[in-house]
């Protein structure tokens, strides 16, 4: 007997022991046996617009989040969506997550967090609501430019050092929006329909990746329905999904309003309550906090008994650890240092595609006169867009830019089309007064008078952050360019076939002048340092390196959303919005592949100033048992130092289920100097090759003959190899 007691009693110091005295997993749980039932509640809930409460008495602070995932959001007021006015909380606008994307460059998505993260926790931030995740499922989504593109291991890939750097200034990363928000159209309220398998293999992964690669310490628990129950109380996400399956210590935060009822929220997965009794963007019911539906209401249901403590306990801990993990040790971050506006341009020229090149770039230094056109060379973008927008130190315009290139030059400015709205935001700082008095005709006529005898003209177009634009809270109508741009830009090069074409935008867009131009860029919104990054590009100071994240169809009807059903839904008998994700997996190059598509331009493409040549692909082995690695030399031919995405695609040959023709399964960028060959090596295991089995719920590889597909986009495979899988 006294053996069996022994060994219970140093089995009791273990457990105790391994939770060392200030480990955070101690503190949990010293701090939870001190708690009293208020105080429990009141860490599972907002207290203000962005904070929610910690523990006086026991000396835990109160929990501050903030917007957004490209830069921290200027201070709104306690109680309200409206800008609190300070004048100590201008930032660092780093570029969209879709220029990141564009980077395929994980090093400097770590720089990205980790800088972003230094500005948050200057600010006194606990949780940075980003990044966005959510695959761009149609072009037409109005927060596609917050988000990573239409690729699950992209997004993944790209989101896990950004993660990590974010979190290594013990701020949180709240990845989001968990999950299925691919549209803005009726977003607090559509059910989304998908079947289990495009769930688990197109819009989980790069969660998935964000929590058990990227260590994510929150996510977001989305607006809208799943299963016709609230995310934000839906358990098979929250719980057996995300929390059981994935086996995550993190918290779940909701939307700013994205909760409804208090069962659902205590049962459903749901740890801290943000926003109740507003929409997410303006609405607001003062001084709601207590009647928020895990506040009173919850605590009645507990007292009554009809829920249980234990639920409670267990957001309560994950709170706490969000709170410990977030707690200021002393460091304090940075804002708006110049290593800060280094890595905004750094992404920015990395993140810019060049997508068509008739030998016009890189630009002359002895340019003598550059004329360039378009509303958006001089629009400011930092500020609109809703939730992402900020209130940026500076914004060096695309204009600007080109004049501090080319200081010796003369630079002309003509508008050509004017969008008439003003640009969002309640703090427009722009240098340049955006309104315009000329009707459209004058605006075609001044920029064709400015044209004669340049050098080079440059138009800057595409979208911006308005609603109805680049914005959340709406979807884009439609996919062609607003303003009556392609008339203006056609106009123009009819007068100059060299005409070179900037496009900010991001989402992808209808180009029909793509054969009329002499060249053309993906720009992106690239923040504080958008004028320099397009600078250094179309100068060749930086040698763009970019390459999509999503496919740009040449119209909207190639895509693979045919019916209104699956966009933008359909409302059911019961008068519930329902949309249905009819083509399942095939998202983006998936269906391009599938229906042999030529798309405008397509997923991972981008050119370079110089050439790049592929050797053969060599596999370690012919049979692949647990691990195979794959090898291909490459050599940069041309004349100018330059950078390669090099993609790798799984083909599964003989498999039983349908699958897409070709998937990424990994991507490396080399650096090389001319004439230099790197061999690039990617080790695959069997989760590279499998898909995900409905009836074991769990993911499968097939044994049989696989390609491993080497290329430079999806469209173009420089080279190939088969091997098996034992
Ligand atoms: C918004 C957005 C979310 C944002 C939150 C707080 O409605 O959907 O991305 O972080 O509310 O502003």
């Amino acid at each position: 007997m006294r053996f069996r007691y022994n060994a219970l009693l140093l089995s009791c110091l273990l457990i105790i022991g391994c939770k060392e005295k200030n480990s955070i997993e101690y503190r949990i749980d010293e701090t939870l046996r001190q708690l009293t039932l208020d105080e429990k509640i009141a860490l599972i809930h907002a207290q203000s617009k962005f904070s929610s409460k910690g523990v006086p008495r026991l000396g835990i602070p109160e929990l501050w989040c903030d917007d957004g995932p490209h830069g921290v959001r200027p201070e709104t007021l306690w109680d309200e969506w409206d800008t609190a006015s300070w004048t100590n909380d201008s930032c660092t606008a780093f570029p969209s997550l879709t220029c990141l994307a564009a980077s395929w460059d994980r090093s400097l998505a770590e720089e990205y967090g980790k800088n972003l993260g230094e500005e948050a926790r200057y600010r006194g931030k606990n949780v940075l609501l980003g990044p966005g995740v959510n695959i761009c499922r149609t072009p037409l989504c109005g927060r596609n430019f917050e988000y990573m593109g239409e690729d699950p291991y992209l997004s993944g890939q790209m989101s896990v050092p950004y993660i990590k750097g974010l979190q290594s200034n013990k701020v949180a990363a709240c990845v989001k929006h968990y999950a299925l928000n691919n549209q803005e159209y009726e977003r607090l309220q559509v059910n989304v329909n998908v079947d289990e398998r495009t769930l688990q293999e197109i819009y989980l992964p790069a969660f998935r990746m964000a929590v058990q690669d990227g260590g994510a310490w929150s996510l977001m628990s989305s607006y809208n329905k799943f299963q016709n129950e609230w995310v934000s109380h839906n358990s098979y996400l929250l719980k057996d999904i995300l929390k059981d399956g994935w086996n995550w210590d993190g918290a779940v935060i909701s939307d700013w309003g994205a909760v409804h009822d208090t069962d659902g929220a205590a049962n459903g997965g749901l740890d801290l309550e943000f926003g109740s009794h507003t929409n997410g963007v303006d609405q607001n019911v003062a001084n709601a906090y207590d009647s928020y539906y895990m506040a009173q209401p919850y605590k009645e249901k507990l007292k009554e008994g009809t829920l249980s403590e234990s639920e409670l306990d267990d957001k309560v801990r994950r709170v706490l650890r969000l709170h410990f993990r977030t707690a200021s040790d002393g460091y304090f971050g940075k804002m708006c240092t110049d290593e800060h506006y280094e890595v905004c341009r750094k992404i920015g020229a990395e993140g810019i595609v060049l997508l068509k090149n008739a030998g016009i770039l890189p630009m002359k230094k002895e340019a003598r006169k550059i004329v360039v056109l378009g509303e958006n060379a001089i629009r400011p973008m930092v500020v609109g867009g809703s939730s992402s927008s900020l209130k940026a130190q500076h914004e060096i315009s695309p204009l600007e830019g080109i004049r501090r290139a080319y200081p010796d030059a003369e630079v002309v400015y003509e508008r050509a089309y004017y969008s008439g709205e003003p640009t969002p935001g309640k703090y427009n700082y722009s240098q340049y007064d955006i309104t315009e008095t000329r009707s459209a005709e004058k605006l075609i006529e001044d920029a064709l008078a400015a044209v004669e005898n340049a050098d080079y003209v440059i138009f800057i177009g595409g979208l911006n952050k308005n609603k109805k634009q680049d914005c959340e809270g709406k979807d884009r109508l439609s996919y062609d360019l607003p303003y009556n741009q392609n008339e203006v830009i056609e106009n123009i090069a009819e007068r100059c076939p060299d005409l070179i074409y900037v496009n900010i935008s991001g989402s992808p867009v209808a180009m029909p002048f793509r054969d009329k131009v002499g060249a053309i860029l993906q720009g992106w919104y690239l923040g504080s340092e958008t004028g320099n990054a397009i600078a250094d590009v179309l100068t060749g100071k930086v040698n763009p390196s970019g390459k999509l994240p999503f496919t740009f169809p040449s119209k909207l009807e190639d895509g693979p959303i045919r019916t209104e059903r699956q966009y933008p839904g359909v409302t059911d008998g019961q008068g519930r919005l329902q949309v249905y994700y009819d083509e399942g997996l095939y998202v983006g190059y998936r269906w391009y592949d599938k229906h042999n598509i030529t798309t405008l331009f397509p997923f991972g493409y981008g050119m370079s100033y110089t050439t790049f040549e592929y050797g053969e692909a060599k596999a370690s082995s012919h049979t692949m048992k647990d691990r195979l690695t794959i090898s291909i030399p490459v050599k940069n031919t041309g004349k100018s130092a330059g950078a390669e995405v090099v993609q790798l695609y799984i083909h599964d040959q003989e498999s039983t289920v349908d699958r897409p023709e070709k998937e990424l399964k990994g991507f490396e960028k080399i650096w090389l100097e001319p004439g230099e060959t790197k061999t690039v090596t990617f080790t695959i295991g069997k989760d590279a090759l499998s898909f995900y089995d409905v009836e074991k719920h769990g993911w499968v590889a097939e044994k049989g003959a696989f390609t491993a597909l080497v290329g430079a986009s999806s469209t173009d495979i420089r080279s190939s190899i088969t091997f098996d899988l034992k």
